[in-house]
């Protein structure tokens, strides 16, 4: 038997196509650490249309204006895939998302309603004749907006399976295209979510009008394997999100599924649009952004997951790459090599780089990082990837507005002395400077310096310090999260000098809290709160 892709068989059996919904920006973003600014979403929506997906769930316009705004532009500005926004199963709801969606070339309203017993008895106290109606209702009030309508019967798949059947065949006759069936607190197994699917293709008459999609959360670890059961058993839509982030322990893994039906096409007779090429650097690009690695073992996209280490593994691989390798790393994104461009290199080479690594830079921001790029080639004789990520990132990080920013520091710091920081900022067309000699080291002295300059009292929650590269002088990426008046705020910093990287990080996220703050006063509402 033959594994390895790049020696599979022609297939001789049909296949089908399995439609890939994104949620990254909705469930993905919900999760803890996950959130993202107007920016940073964007970014992530159209490196998410270069990987092809079919659907994208853009966020919950109701949620918070920021959630209604990062909608509204993504259906604006995002070409290829069609552009979801999530509602409650009411009047407003639905017409706020698509109030947000009406740009959009091919627009989705996602309703949803818990239908499970334990969700009508204890979160909406509906009778199940009183959900039947609320959810058909949600479905014929986004009909009226848009053609393209997906209902969810939240708590699926703890649903008493003939109440599920009649609310599924309700809401296609009242329009619905799309039915998901969301295992929303992870608690199913592969043999139930099969036996779940292949019950509403039976038994639900007008079933042939829509197509059914899974919707799986990883609280036991069976997020894929469920989603895959789901498509055995004939599902035609995936939801799923990048690096499986999500509620809790998360969602789908959207890379894993989509390798998994790819790899063993002999078994699952499915294809997708996705361009796998791409899923490296889209996972590489959340985690940047959002702050949540993936562990280096993670399949498809971890720094482990194509790294042989035993000798027998290294052996048979030279013999034969099958032997060990069901995919190639290639297929996935891994880049063969990691060295690019040094201090000849221009724009255009920059920019296609950028664009490889799953970034989309504006003309403004290319100049910036180019300009960057050049003062770091003189530092350091090789630039590679990393080094580009970081320059990239910190440019694109920002909050809109840079209310404080750096203009110049000095440190010292030894073992017989206190720390002391000289700091002056900049706000607008004033500098202010404070020196401190205060603090167990320069970077707790450089905190208590940006406090005392900024007016802004933070907790710090993590820091992180990693090289982007190798070598001495490589770039060092400094990422921290901070507590300010109970709410988290993540903050990113680059620089060969580790305190300037961490001054960086701080304005970050001090910039982030200025301009965030009466946002995230407005009270959001999750999905949970249905
Ligand atoms: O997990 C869930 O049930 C959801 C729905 C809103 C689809 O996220
Ligand atoms: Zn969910």
């Amino acid at each position: 038997m033959t594994t390895s892709s790049d020696q599979k068989p022609t297939p001789k059996f049909e296949t089908r196509t399995i439609k890939i919904f994104d949620t990254t920006l909705r469930d993905g973003e919900q999760s803890p650490g996950g959130s993202m600014n107007l920016t940073e979403k964007l970014e992530v929506a159209q490196a998410l249309a270069d990987l092809g997906i079919d659907v994208m769930e853009a966020g919950f316009p109701i949620a918070s204006p920021g959630d209604f705004e990062a909608v509204r532009e993504i259906a604006t500005t995002i070409r290829g895939p069609v552009i979801c926004g999530l509602a409650r199963c009411n009047d407003g709801d639905i017409d706020r998302a698509w109030e947000a969606l009406q740009k959009a070339h091919h627009a989705r309203i996602h309703v949803f309603l818990a239908t499970s017993a334990i969700h009508r008895e204890f979160k909406l106290r509906m009778t199940q004749e009183e959900i039947i109606q609320r959810a058909v209702k949600g479905v014929q009030r986004a009909i009226s907006h848009c053609d393209d309508v997906e209902f969810s019967a939240e708590d699926a798949a703890r649903t008493e399976i003939d109440f599920l059947c009649r609310v599924v065949e309700a809401v296609i006759d009242a329009g619905a295209t799309t039915i998901n069936v969301p295992d929303t607190v992870g608690y199913t197994t592969p043999n139930e979510m099969y036996a779940r699917i292949e019950a509403l293709l039976n038994r639900v008459p007008n079933i042939d009008k829509a197509i059914l999609s899974c919707h799986c959360h990883d609280d036991l670890g069976m997020a894929v394997a469920n989603s895959l059961a789901a498509v055995q058993a004939g599902a035609g839509q995936i939801e799923c999100t990048i690096n499986g982030i999500g509620e809790r322990a998360g969602n789908c893994s959207l890379e894993e599924v989509v390798m998994a039906m790819r790899t063993r096409q002999e078994l699952f007779h499915t294809r997708t649009s996705i361009v796998t090429e791409r899923l490296v650097p889209v996972s590489r690009l959340l985690c940047k952004i959002t702050g949540l690695d993936v562990q280096r073992n993670k399949a498809i996209v971890g720094r482990n997951a194509f790294a042989h280490e035993s000798g027998i593994h290294q052996d048979g691989m030279l013999k034969e790459r099958s032997t060990y390798e069901i995919m190639r790393p290639e297929d996935v994104g891994f880049a063969k090599t990691d060295l690019v461009l040094g201090k000849h290199s221009g724009r255009a080479a920059l920019a296609d780089r950028a664009r490889e690594l799953g970034y989309t830079l504006t003309g403004e921001q290319l100049q910036t990082v180019f300009e960057q790029f050049k003062s770091l080639a003189d530092k350091k004789k090789e630039i590679y990837d990393g080094d580009i990520v970081a320059l990239i990132q910190q440019q694109i990080s920002g909050p809109a507005q840079q209310v404080w920013s750096l203009a110049s520091f000095a440190v010292t710091s030894g073992s017989s002395k206190k720390p002391c920081v000289e700091l002056t900022l900049r706000h607008g067309e004033k500098e202010y400077t404070e020196r401190v000699e205060q603090g167990d080291g320069p970077i707790d002295a450089a905190f208590w310096a940006v406090e005392k300059i900024t007016g802004i009292k933070v907790v710090c929650k993590d820091y992180r310090v990693r090289s982007a590269t190798i070598g001495r002088d490589a770039l060092g990426e400094v990422t921290l999260e901070v507590e300010h008046e109970g709410q988290q705020y993540r903050g990113m910093g680059t620089s060969t000098d580790t305190v300037e990287a961490t001054l960086f990080a701080m304005l970050n996220a001090v910039n982030r809290i200025v301009t965030e703050k009466s946002v995230r006063s407005q009270s959001k509402v999750t999905p949970q709160d249905s």
